[in-house]
């Protein structure tokens, strides 16, 4: 059979065995005997067309995803089921981070433009919005955007979302603040500097690039929901980013987190730094 056949049964079988189903179990759940599965799994066969949409659902990956292997919006992003639920996962409280960047600029927020990238469902980037600020909500998650849509309704503040991915993502605007809070970690390690050269490119003079991110420590056990696609910072990088820029507040902490249902801590570094001069590639 030829190639695709066979990464196409390679890449259920890895999804299925991710998810922790047997073949039988994944067979029952799709009305097909197990050998049907075998035989995907093989590269003999491939599965039906119109079984696509519910074996997408169960293995939690976009139909693109599971034909194509690319990793694209619409795959499925770590915290789908959690976004998927009522409840706000994260809360909607904004974060201390995003309440600081508030009062550093005293009131003056009014059509400030804000890129939240990774925003979840939105908490931070509706208050932003509820300050005054022109905000972009960027977020790959598709339960993640109904979620920062439902409660941008409920709220009565509006948000501009960025249904995109943050690697790779062309900005097209300049920003007055670029933010992120706990989302940068899914940022792979060679594209790191490149990013950040592009975040700090994208901001106007004077703005503010405001993060806070996961740092690696010996002495705090990683999270029992860190995925692997996310990769730690170490102590100092962040500082390392913005070296030219005015930094007003850089500060490392051990802060206690309840995702997954399990209390846990994490090491993170906040880092408000504010753009002082134009920006050279590779500072
Ligand atoms: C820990 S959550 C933080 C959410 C939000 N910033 C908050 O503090 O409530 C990280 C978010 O990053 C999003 N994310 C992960 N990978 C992403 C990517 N490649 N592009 C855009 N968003 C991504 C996740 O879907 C998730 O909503």
């Amino acid at each position: 059979m030829c190639n695709t056949y066979n990464e196409f049964g390679r890449r259920i079988a890895s999804l299925r065995k991710e998810k922790g189903y047997t073949q039988e179990k994944i067979s029952s759940m799709l009305n097909v005997t197990p050998q049907a599965i075998s035989k995907w799994e093989q590269g003999n066969a491939l599965p039906d067309t119109l079984l696509l949409p519910l074996l997408s659902k169960l293995l939690n990956v976009s139909i693109d995803y599971l034909l194509t292997g690319e990793s694209s919006v619409g795959k499925a992003g770590p915290y789908d089921g959690e976004y998927q639920k009522e409840a706000f996962y994260w809360g909607i409280q904004p974060s201390e981070l995003a309440e600081q960047i508030v009062d550093i600029l005293q009131g003056d927020t009014a059509n400030k433009r804000l890129l939240d990238v990774g925003s979840g469902e939105g908490r931070d980037a509706i208050y932003f919005a509820k300050c005054g600020f022109q905000v972009d909500a960027l977020e790959i998650s598709t339960p993640g955007i109904e979620k920062i849509k439902q409660y941008s309704q409920l709220s009565g503040y509006s948000v501009n979302i960025l249904h995109a991915d943050m690697i790779g993502y062309e900005m097209s605007e300049d920003y007055d603040v670029l933010y992120s809070h706990g989302s940068l970690q899914f940022l792979p390690l060679e594209q790191r500097r490149k990013h950040f050269d592009k975040y700090k490119q994208r901001t106007k003079l004077g703005g503010l690039n405001a993060h806070l991110i996961f740092v690696e420590k010996p002495f705090v056990k990683m999270a029992p929901d860190w995925e692997k696609n996310e990769f730690f910072y170490q102590s100092g990088d962040l500082a390392r980013y913005y070296h030219d820029w005015e930094i007003l507040r850089c500060e490392e902490s051990i802060i206690d987190c309840n995702s997954a249902g399990v209390p846990h801590r994490h090491a993170v570094n906040r880092i408000i730094a504010r753009k002082i001069n134009a920006t050279r590639d590779g500072f």
